[in-house]
């Protein structure tokens, strides 16, 4: 029998590189979809000597970007039998959305629908969207189930909650179709192969990629963004949910829609780790894994647009999926 094949627009990214590692491990054959703006190309290689078997690993990367490249992303769907796609490829710096938010509207909605056409004019009609825990908004409570209340508070966060619909209505139209969208917490971490670091191009903005460059001498301290938040220790907290995790959703996630005859034409699930750490929990943490470094760092005023504390309910996802995040963020 030959191998099912996805297709991971994003495919070399942070969370693209971990998905497909997970996906070749669970014998699919990857294409990747990238257009490398904030990856690098060596990650196929890296991704390749990750997996379990990297003699049998079939995996293709295509340098193209999604909602513009038509006739490259065409031509794959005619050389590949493509059972499912992941459509990860989006810019998700909250702060530029709001300084350039056309930028947004134009890039993450319009590689959707560029996507979506050409899925519909071959035929493919499995798709998995990564949405983001930005949906929410400013939330006043821990354990935000999905069919909570959404009310996203920038143009990154907008592009997410529309990505969704536009899912959901498309996949609605289609007979047949299998439409899911993962709502992601604060993915960290990476393979125990530690080829597949988060390497994003510039500079760092998320908090691991800061504490990462602190580590490698190239930052000297940590800006903690708040120090008066209504958390344990004043410092912002989230869902941090391992990248190995999230990419194991998504493989459960097209298992599902390719194997079960019950699957909805549309689903939403959380992808966090369903328990919160503040800012310095995190620090003392990544401490505790690397015995004798110290992360200094500094207490600054709140960064625009942050919230307290977000942490979600995951228990749809383990449910429906069967999916547990395993790994864990320890605090003494
Ligand atoms: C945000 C978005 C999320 C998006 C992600 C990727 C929201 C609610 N969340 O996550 O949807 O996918 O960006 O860009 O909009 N922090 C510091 N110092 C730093 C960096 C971060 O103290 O140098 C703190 C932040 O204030 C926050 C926590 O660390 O409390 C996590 O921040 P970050 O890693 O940037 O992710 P979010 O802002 O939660």
């Amino acid at each position: 029998m030959s191998k099912r094949t996805v297709l991971l627009t994003g495919g070399t990214g942070f969370i693209g590189s971990h998905c497909a590692v997970a996906f070749l491990d669970a014998g699919y054959h990857v294409v990747l979809v990238d257009n490398l703006c904030n990856s690098h190309v060596n990650v196929v290689q890296n991704i390749k000597s990750s997996t379990q078997c990297p003699a049998q690993a079939q995996l293709d990367l295509v340098i193209a970007e999604v909602g513009v490249d038509k006739v490259l992303l065409d031509s794959i769907f005619l050389v590949h039998n493509v059972d499912a796609v992941i459509h990860m490829a989006a810019h998700k710096s909250v702060p530029e959305s709001v300084k350039d938010p056309l930028k947004y509207y134009r890039n993450n909605l319009g590689s959707l629908v560029q996507m979506l056409e050409i899925m519909d004019d071959h035929g493919v009609r499995n798709i998995v969207f990564s949405s983001s825990a930005t949906v929410y908004g400013n939330v006043q409570s821990n354990g935000v189930k999905e069919t909570d209340a959404l009310a996203p508070t920038n143009p990154y966060g907008w592009t997410k909650l529309w990505g969704e619909q536009m899912v959901r209505d498309t996949c609605a139209s289609w007979g047949g179709a299998h439409g899911v969208s993962l709502r992601y917490m604060n993915p960290y971490g990476s393979h125990h192969s530690g080829r597949l670091p988060e390497r994003p191009k510039g500079a760092a903005n998320n908090l691991f990629p800061v504490l990462y460059e602190v580590m490698s001498g190239a930052r000297s301290h940590v800006d903690v963004f708040g120090s008066d938040y209504p958390t344990r220790d004043g410092t912002g907290e989230r869902d941090f949910v391992h990248v190995c995790d999230v990419a194991e959703a998504h493989v459960l996630a097209v298992n599902k829609m390719l194997d079960d005859v019950t699957c909805p034409v549309y689903d939403v699930f959380n992808v966090g780790s369903g328990s919160g750490r503040t800012v310095l929990e995190v620090i003392h943490y990544v401490e505790s894994l690397n015995p004798g470094v110290r992360i200094p760092y500094k207490m600054v005023d709140k960064r625009a647009g942050d919230i307290a504390s977000l942490v979600v309910d995951v228990s749809k996802a383990e449910r429906v999926l069967g999916w547990t995040p395993k790994r864990r963020i320890l605090v003494e």
